[in-house]
């Protein structure tokens, strides 16, 4: 580790005093839940418009000082990143293409004018704080997906009531142990149909990972809530009619003829599951067509059977199958959704055997971590 630099730096290593006790991380272990408890340690660096990127430290997990007039509370100036690691059955730790979530994070960072983080310190700041808390990366038996999430992020602190972009930056990657994002496992979830509001237009932030895409999402999945629904699904904003992505994951479409269908790149995130989805399934023999879905198609193609499956994908939940779709007014429900040798399951399977080690990685996505 000692080897590792940041911005050319050495890392700076302040070792946790009051680490976890081996029993409380093996009960968290355990049942690791989703986000909630952390490692011993993270990994902060600031960066500032004089001296650019400073020297990254590896310190106690902790609470941060934030000055209120810290610019990233006022304007929201934030992106960030989400990526797991794996521990494979001979207890080596691995990501899975690490480099396309430094590329998109330098990508959200041109947009909301924000540095670039170099993407070898992206996969330095991954490899220190993966090693000081390897103990963190939980075993993971085929079926239980645990694993260790990764959340980097950058936003501005400087102390300015002015609507520039900070010369004062943070970035940090903190990590926790997670289980299923989905309590209870692989199951179909229902999509409540968003037609108030919109995530994303054309020229906005839609393809950047921001803080301010997501709390745009919360008031509409609190309406999908009040629907029975898990999810919500958003249109694009200008005529209220192509299918974008679900808050948190990208959408892709079965048909009876063998193609796989999912919206085009332009105001969605471009996931890493998405794009590693658009190449295993050409190699499982599927017609792939990245292009405008019209809700219709979706609403239709379930009813009349064209579109015999439709399901969900993110680094958290893997691939999840869409049971249902709610709207104002109806709902169509997909019959098989989940099922053992649907396209989706097999596409999951294919996907989590190569991020788990037990599958050839023949592509070349795997990392290894330590
Ligand atoms: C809005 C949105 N779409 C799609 C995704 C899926 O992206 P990935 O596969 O890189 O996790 C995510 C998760 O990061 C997301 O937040």
């Amino acid at each position: 580790m000692s080897a590792l630099t940041f911005a050319g730096k050495p890392f700076q290593i302040t070792p946790n005093p009051h680490p976890a006790t081996a029993e409380r991380r093996a009960a968290i272990l355990a049942d690791p839940g989703f986000g909630k408890n952390f490692s011993d340690h993270m990994i902060q660096s600031t960066w500032t418009t004089e001296g650019g990127g400073g020297p990254a430290e590896l310190k106690p997990y902790g609470p941060l000082t934030l000055d209120p007039a810290a610019a990233v509370l006022h304007y929201a100036q934030e992106i960030f990143e989400g990526l797991k690691a794996y521990r494979h059955a001979d207890g080596s730790i691995w990501s899975f293409r690490p480099e396309a979530n430094a590329a998109r994070l330098q990508r959200s960072a041109r947009r909301l004018a924000l540095p670039e983080l170099a993407t070898e310190d992206f996969m330095a700041a991954i490899e220190a704080l993966v090693a000081a808390d390897c103990a963190w990366v939980p075993e993971s038996a085929p079926g239980q997906e645990r694993s260790y999430y990764l959340r980097p992020f950058m936003y501005a602190s400087e102390p300015f009531l002015g609507v520039r972009p900070a010369a004062t930056i943070e970035f940090l990657l903190i990590g926790c142990p997670v289980g299923s994002y989905f309590s209870g496992g692989v199951r179909p979830v229902s999509i409540w149909l968003s037609s108030a509001d919109t995530r994303a237009a054309r020229g906005g932030t839609g393809e950047a990972k921001c803080g301010g895409n997501y709390a745009a999402s919360l008031a509409p999945m609190l309406e999908a809530g009040e629907h029975g629904c898990d999810q919500v699904c958003f249109l694009d904003a200008a005529e209220n009619r192509w299918v974008e992505e679900l808050g948190g994951m990208n959408l892709y479409f079965v048909t009876r003829d063998g193609r796989l269908i999912t919206p085009e790149l332009g105001t969605i995130l471009e996931g890493v599951t998405r794009s590693s989805i658009l190449v295993l399934a050409k190699e499982l023999g599927l017609e792939v067509e990245e292009r405008k879905v019209d809700i219709a198609e979706w609403r239709e193609g379930v009813a009349g059977g064209e579109v015999t499956e439709v399901f969900a994908c993110g680094t958290a939940a893997v691939i999840t199958p869409v049971g249902k779709l709610v709207w104002d007014g109806g709902e169509v429900v997909s019959r098989n959704a989940g099922a053992e040798d649907s396209v989706t399951m097999r596409l999951r399977r294919t996907l989590v055997d190569i991020q788990y080690g037990r599958a050839t990685d023949t592509h070349g996505w795997m990392r290894r971590l330590a």
